[in-house]
């Protein structure tokens, strides 16, 4: 699978995903607004794709300031990393990427000029970083998995929601190179359709055997014997939960209730363990996404509130173990390893 974002030439180059799976159109930006704007509205979503975005909006915004006295730099650097840790709420890539970016400009007491070189630097570093700890998750992940293995998953945690390779999707790919005959069932995932429209796409891209289900299918199908695992991916896994696409928890429970493992893919950089569940903000989306199926076709009669929680809440009882780059943890072994 193509990389869902890249550097080129100082502009940041990324698949509108809200244009998938009928259109493959890149968007290419100078001005760190218009990555802000592209998190913001979807063009590219997924916690480590958005850390990414988030890191390369921070390059851009020093090549803007860079000509500026160092005081009058950092000042507008600070209102760029407002203007971006305000787009989304609950990924916690979005923040560790910022903080990252940060602590660069903080240490490097230099000229705008160079620290604007450092920042495109460690910009470029995160995005291959992201693939490198994608392929490991992979490998670590595979092992779970046996030959004639359905996977189900939930939302798009793919290479699409990375800069590639994915991470619930890693030890598919990776089985799949180990030999094993692996397929996949994705979960729709209303109300943007993740499932149907990236996790299918990108799949089927890749020649990976994929059916799409509806959300509320996923039950009946662990009750008939037709998933043997199931992995997700995650938003922010605190001390306590983990956050990720809305539905995740009733898949969890039907996992759980049908004795399916239910395994989710954690790169470290989402691991937020210093926080518990009530630190986190889940983000609420427009109403016309449930009341219009991908912003057109209407569903809801019209003055008919709609609810639209982007994410919910996995207790960690209903997860048997957390797939991250160095290997896979229960909860106890999460904490011990990665609390600070
Ligand atoms: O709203 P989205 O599409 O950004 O939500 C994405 C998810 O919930 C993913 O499962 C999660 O970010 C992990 S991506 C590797």
């Amino acid at each position: 699978m193509i990389p869902s974002i890249e550097w080129i030439d100082n502009k940041v180059k990324m698949i509108d995903q809200t244009l998938l799976p009928h259109e493959l159109k890149f968007l290419e930006f100078i001005d760190y607004r218009d990555v802000a704007k592209a998190i913001k509205v979807m063009n590219i979503r997924g916690a480590p794709a958005i850390g990414v975005a988030a890191a390369m909006g921070m390059a851009l915004a020093t090549i803007e300031y860079k000509d500026l006295p160092k005081e009058r730099f950092l000042k507008e650097m600070e209102k760029a990393a407002d203007i971006i840790r305000k787009t989304r709420p609950t990924a916690s890539n979005l923040f560790w990427a910022v903080d990252r970016i940060w602590k660069i400009i903080n240490s490097f007491p230099d000229e705008p000029k160079n620290i604007s070189d450092l920042v495109i630097e460690e910009a470029k570093i995160m995005a291959q970083e992201d693939i490198n700890v994608n392929k490991s998750i992979g490998k670590n992940g595979s092992a779970i998995l046996d030959d004639g293995d359905v996977v189900l998953t939930h939302c798009n945690a793919g290479s699409l929601a990375t800069v590639q390779y994915g991470t619930a999707l890693a030890p598919i790919r990776a089985a799949i190179e180990e030999g094993k005959n692996i397929s996949v069932i994705a979960d729709e995932t209303r109300p943007r359709l993740q499932g149907a429209r990236l996790t299918a796409y990108e799949l089927h891209y890749d020649q990976i055997p994929v059916k799409v289900i509806t959300d509320t299918s996923s039950g009946l199908l662990m009750r008939l014997g037709k998933v043997n695992k199931v992995i997700v991916g995650t938003d922010r896994v605190t001390s306590d939960a983990v956050f990720n696409k809305i539905g995740t928890y009733l898949v969890a429970l039907a996992a759980k209730d049908n004795n399916i493992p239910f395994y989710v893919a954690a790169p470290t950089s989402t691991l937020s363990l210093n926080e518990t569940v009530d630190d986190v903000t889940i983000e609420q989306r427009d109403s016309k996404e449930v009341s219009h199926v991908l912003g057109q076709v209407q569903i809801v009669p019209d003055d008919v509130e709609c609810l639209n929680f982007a994410f919910d809440i996995t207790p960690f009882r209903l997860v048997s173990g957390i797939i991250t780059e160095d290997g896979i943890f229960t909860h106890a072994e999460l904490l011990k390893k990665y609390k600070k």
